[in-house]
């Protein structure tokens, strides 16, 4: 990565002088304030809403749980790692207005702060420390004793300290370990975005099933069309994940990859408009005003588009072979 940082260019002061209160005990949530402790930064506050089911988790883990406005009346930086759609309210209900003055902000996501879900105060340094992985991977790597690679990126900066202190926290998160690039709010944002949606969960999901319903529709086996198109994806995963796409393609059968170049073109034809749509929906804002309208009325669209996932076929078939193969 070209002008990346490493552990031992990054100073970790900047951190320890501040209080640091962790909004959200989740995946990220815990795997941050884990591993900033066992970097040596012992003054976190764990901060969750009222009735939340992760204050056991946090205090049997040793920390002090406060609640949202406490933390924000406590502490020097937020650490704001609830989930996405929920910052706005969170923002505006219980950091605004019980806020310490020059309180900054740091956020693993740019989604908030790009679409406008918070708006933040003159005073306040605004950082993205983003650990590039799901919150689980934060931790597992770290205790490998590597880290996932990072990226920051600095909205505001009233300190005159914001990248200092987005490197000692990414440092803290074992980042260093990898290598930490700079970024902006807004290419983070598309970044993740696009990805999920067009190629790692929306694409794959519709590439696996569409593969299975063709396949069904010849008159194939549901097993054997669910293997073929579902099942094995994780192979193909592994192999990309380890060697890269030239790599997989050298690791399979010539008859595989051969028939994979000669289709790749149309597959690609065929989606390149869907993604520039994602593209525009995604910048204009018009995803995230979606979303959070959605998150308002109880994610009553995501709770509906998740039971029509549900009920897909192939569901039934992989949930059998699970079984038999012993997976569940
Ligand atoms: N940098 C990356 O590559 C990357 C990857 C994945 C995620 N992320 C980001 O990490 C952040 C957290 O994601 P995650 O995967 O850790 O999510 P998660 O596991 O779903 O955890 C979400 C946490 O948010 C809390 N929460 C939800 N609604 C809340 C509300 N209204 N008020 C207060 N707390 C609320 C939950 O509280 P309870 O425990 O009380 O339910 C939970 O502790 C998000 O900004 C996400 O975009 C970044």
């Amino acid at each position: 990565m070209q002008g990346a940082l490493y552990e031992a260019d990054i100073d970790m002061a900047p951190l320890h002088r501040r209080q640091l209160a962790i909004i959200g005990y989740g995946n990220h949530g815990r795997s941050h304030a884990l591993n900033l402790r066992d970097y040596g930064v012992t003054d976190i506050l764990i901060a969750l809403r009222d009735g939340s089911p992760s204050r056991e988790k946090a205090e049997a883990d040793g920390f002090e749980v406060v609640g949202l406005g406490e933390a924000a009346a406590r502490a020097d930086l937020i650490s704001l790692l609830a989930a996405d759609e929920a910052h706005g309210a969170i923002w505006s209900n219980h950091i605004l207005p019980n806020r310490k003055a020059g309180q900054g902000l740091v956020l693993c996501h740019g989604f908030s702060i790009e679409y406008g879900l918070i708006t933040p105060p003159a005073d306040c340094d605004v950082i993205l420390a983003a650990a590039k992985g799901p919150g689980g991977a934060v931790r597992e790597s770290y205790l490998k004793g590597g880290g996932l690679v990072g990226f920051r990126a600095v909205h505001q900066d009233a300190s005159g300290e914001a990248d200092a202190i987005a490197l000692a926290y990414l440092k803290g998160l074992g980042c260093g370990r990898a290598g930490i690039g700079e970024t902006s709010f807004r290419e983070e944002a598309l970044a993740d975005i696009l990805g999920e949606q067009a190629v790692l969960v929306g694409g794959m999901c519709a590439l696996a099933r569409e593969g299975y319903e063709a396949l069904i529709r010849a008159g194939i086996s549901p097993a054997m069309a669910y293997i073929d198109t579902v099942h094995e994806l994780k192979y193909i995963a592994e192999l990309i994940h380890t060697r890269g796409i030239a790599g997989m393609y050298a690791a399979i059968s010539d008859t595989a990859e051969f028939g994979a170049h000669g289709v790749e073109g149309k597959i690609g034809a065929a989606v390149r408009p869907v993604f520039d749509e994602i593209v525009k929906d995604v910048t204009s804002g018009d995803f995230a005003r979606r979303w959070v309208a959605d998150f308002e009325k109880d994610r009553a669209g995501l709770h509906a588009a998740r039971a029509r996932a549900g009920n897909h076929p192939l569901e039934a078939t992989g949930r059998e072979l699970r079984k038999a193969l012993g997976l569940e």
